[in-house]
């Protein structure tokens, strides 16, 4: 499971406070798995939350990265791009089997978001940092 830890913090207060909402839904994503508790309700109300708080986070990131000027602009949005993707996919009343759904889904979020946040973000907070940000 993806615990905070100060190795993931790219050194922006505001993007790291984010980043920790971020892995403790992924958290109660891995309670779900943990306890089996596989229904529609407690699904459908944890990827909406997944859902929204993704989208409001991207946002943050790509208002500092246009403000700031951030040259790296254009392919981290399209990182950003291909997550909102996927989750435009997601109909979770479309899904057969909550079980793979569930865990399919936390593995894939735990991967991108660390790697994500370990690469592309560090990089664009290391910028802004630069930059007289904190
Ligand atoms: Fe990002």
């Amino acid at each position: 499971m993806i615990q905070w830890s100060d190795s993931l913090s790219v050194g922006i207060e505001s993007i790291d406070e984010q980043h920790k909402e971020l892995i403790s839904i992924i958290q109660r994503i891995g309670d779900i798995v943990k306890t089996q508790s596989f229904d529609l309700t407690s699904i459908s109300e944890i990827v909406a939350e997944l859902d929204d708080y993704v989208r409001v986070h991207f946002s943050h990131e790509e208002e500092l990265m246009q403000e700031s000027d951030y040259p790296e602009k254009e392919t981290h949005i399209k990182q950003h791009d291909a997550l909102r993707d996927k989750l435009d996919t997601i109909n979770v009343f479309d899904v057969d089997d909550y079980r793979k759904f569930i865990n399919e889904t936390l593995m894939f979020l735990i991967d991108w978001l660390s790697g994500h946040i370990l690469k592309v973000d560090k990089r664009l907070g290391a910028y802004l940092q630069e930059n007289g940000y904190n």
